[in-house]
């Protein structure tokens, strides 16, 4: 078996990637991950496309010339969904994978779908467009939350304005009777407690991080390139670009039973 000892490469417009980094240390738990989360300027979700693109080429460049990663994952819907042509044509040779195509994977068997994204997803059309090319012929319902990345990231979840925002992008959702919602932002599944109580039940949640770190895990497998077993525990890394309260929040709820072995560099 071959193997690569290099890094991950996980990014983010913030803290919500963190959501994927959980699946990944749950599926591939020798892996080394370097995490970039861009907490001085998210959210990106209702920034102009061109400077998302920008902020994108910086943080690859990053992670493939300073860190030398072996692979990119996408972790934010939004980048996914703008950048993903242009990060496959700069990065031929590296496997990049990304959360919209795993996610709407996992909705295949619904009865009809419903998404939450951010504005710049729903208006891109991405997700449609990608469960269409998928064989997905249900009905498909997008609705933008516009305030969700933001409230996530200013520490927003468990307080009751929470609730709130979310019951109401959630009762949009309900109203068009879909059976299955796609999480299709990654700073959504922090907030899966106040889903499930405003869904009551009604709806299955699809979070697309399962199934990107299951993606993920194939391509390293298929290419021979997976950490060294035999090596010590991983090492990680987490690269902000702002201090950010939310972001040690969440690690706590995140890696609640799992100690990782992470360092922290604040760059703002
Ligand atoms: N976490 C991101 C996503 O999956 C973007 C949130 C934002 O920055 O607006 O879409």
């Amino acid at each position: 078996m071959e193997i690569d000892n290099r890094p991950i490469g996980v990014f983010d417009s913030g803290v919500g990637g963190l959501t994927v980094v959980r699946e990944i240390f749950g599926q591939l738990p020798d892996e080394e991950i370097v995490y970039f989360g861009d907490t001085g300027r998210a959210p990106y979700g209702n920034m102009d496309t061109e400077e998302i693109r920008a902020f994108v080429r910086q943080i690859c460049g990053f992670l493939v010339d300073e860190r030398d990663v072996k692979a990119i994952v996408i972790a934010c819907n939004t980048i996914d969904a703008l950048c993903r042509d242009e990060l496959t044509e700069a990065y031929d040779s590296l496997p990049i994978v990304g959360v919209i195509e795993p996610g709407c994977m996992a909705a295949l068997t619904a009865l009809s779908v419903g998404l939450m994204a951010t504005q710049a997803s729903v208006d891109s059309g991405a997700h449609e467009k990608t469960f269409r090319s998928q064989g997905g012929n249900q009905p498909f319902y997008a609705v933008a939350c516009p305030t969700l990345a933001k409230l996530v990231e200013d520490g927003g979840m468990g307080k009751p304005e929470a609730l709130e925002e979310v019951s109401r992008y959630v009762g949009q959702v309900l109203e068009k009777e879909v059976d299955t919602l796609i999480l299709g932002c990654t700073h959504y599944p922090i907030l899966i407690p106040e889903i499930e109580k405003a869904a009551g039940g009604k709806l299955r949640i699809v979070n697309p991080a399962i199934a990107t770190a299951a993606s993920l895990k194939n391509i390293l497998e298929l290419r021979g390139i997976k950490r060294d077993g035999h090596l010590k525990p991983p090492r990680h890394e987490f690269v902000l670009s702002k201090a950010s309260d939310a972001f040690g929040t969440i690690c706590i709820a995140m890696f609640d039973n799992y100690v990782p072995d992470i360092s922290i560099h604040i760059l703002g």
